[in-house]
């Protein structure tokens, strides 16, 4: 069984949850995608695939020829009916088997953060991997948010709040901070050409981004293990993260792709 941290979320709310953050970043994945350049016929695994934007949109780029491998410990959100090169699959990336030298393109977004042992699952990925084929990783590195040295009162609370939430994962194996690590592993792995894309924003309260903020964190409230947090800081942040007059600093969305070399994988034993 997984510990996804959102697990227990009722579908209604946990699939507008991850439509908010399809609706962020899919525009960022296919730029990256693009700059790659996807091919037809090619075999993709998309892994932790979630709502699906990005297995379904990978299918219509490889064509009939091509195959998309659509994986998740929890399938509640993935349907294949419309595509006939699509498989969904019901996987725990850290601990069911994968095929070896069987894809040509793997991708994985916002999932290794929340891997008790992320560096594993990116071995198994690279062996998973045809020589030559591509991985693209993406995950943030909240370091920035929501940003040191600004003189704002308003951000007291939300810096409060997101020091409290960042107890609260510590205790849930999420990193936070994983996005920054994906190069070296990477270049441990003995991947070739690796390309880092790191993007920003500054976002206001209200925004999609506020709100998947707000979100995330009432799904860790329920949860918390760390000492209490006062209400009336809790509900001051909420109130600036629902107001346009508010601005932040966002995690960053780091972007990671690569080419896996001819050679063999070699076993990495420290954790990402
Ligand atoms: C934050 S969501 C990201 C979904 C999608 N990749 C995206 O960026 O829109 C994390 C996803 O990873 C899945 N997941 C978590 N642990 C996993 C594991 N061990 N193996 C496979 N999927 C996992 C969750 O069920 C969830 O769908």
């Amino acid at each position: 069984m997984s510990h996804y941290y959102a697990n227990a979320e009722k579908d209604s709310l946990e699939l507008s949850r991850r439509k908010l953050v399809e609706g962020i970043q899919d525009d960022i994945s296919i730029d990256r995608f693009h700059r790659i350049g996807i091919r037809n016929g090619w075999k993709c695994l998309e892994v932790g695939a979630g709502a699906g934007s990005i297995a379904y949109w990978l299918s219509e780029q490889v064509g009939a020829t091509g195959h998309v491998t659509a994986t998740d410990i929890n399938l509640r959100f993935l349907h294949s009916d419309e595509y006939s090169n699509l498989e969904t699959r019901k996987h725990n990336i850290e601990s069911d088997a994968l095929e070896e030298n069987a894809f040509d393109f793997i991708h994985c977004r916002n999932v290794l953060m929340h891997l008790e042992n992320s560096l594993n699952a990116l071995n198994k990925l690279a062996i998973a991997l045809k020589p030559h084929g591509y991985i693209v990783l993406e995950e943030p590195d909240f370091s920035t948010f929501p940003a040191e040295g600004q003189p704002q009162n308003s951000l007291a609370s939300v810096r409060q709040v997101f020091r409290y939430m960042e107890a609260v994962v510590s205790s849930k194996r999420m990193n936070l901070y994983l996005g920054r690590n994906l190069p070296q592993a990477l270049d441990n792995l003995g991947f070739e050409d690796i390309v880092i894309d790191e993007r920003y924003t500054i976002e206001h309260g209200g925004s999609k981004a506020a709100s998947i903020h707000c979100r995330g964190w009432s799904i860790l409230m329920k949860s918390g293990t760390a000492s209490a947090l006062p209400e009336e800081v809790y509900a001051s942040a909420i109130e600036h993260m629902n107001d346009p007059g508010f601005s932040f600093k966002n995690a960053a969305n780091v972007g990671v792709w690569a080419r896996k070399s001819a050679g063999a994988v070699p076993k990495l034993l420290a954790s990402l």
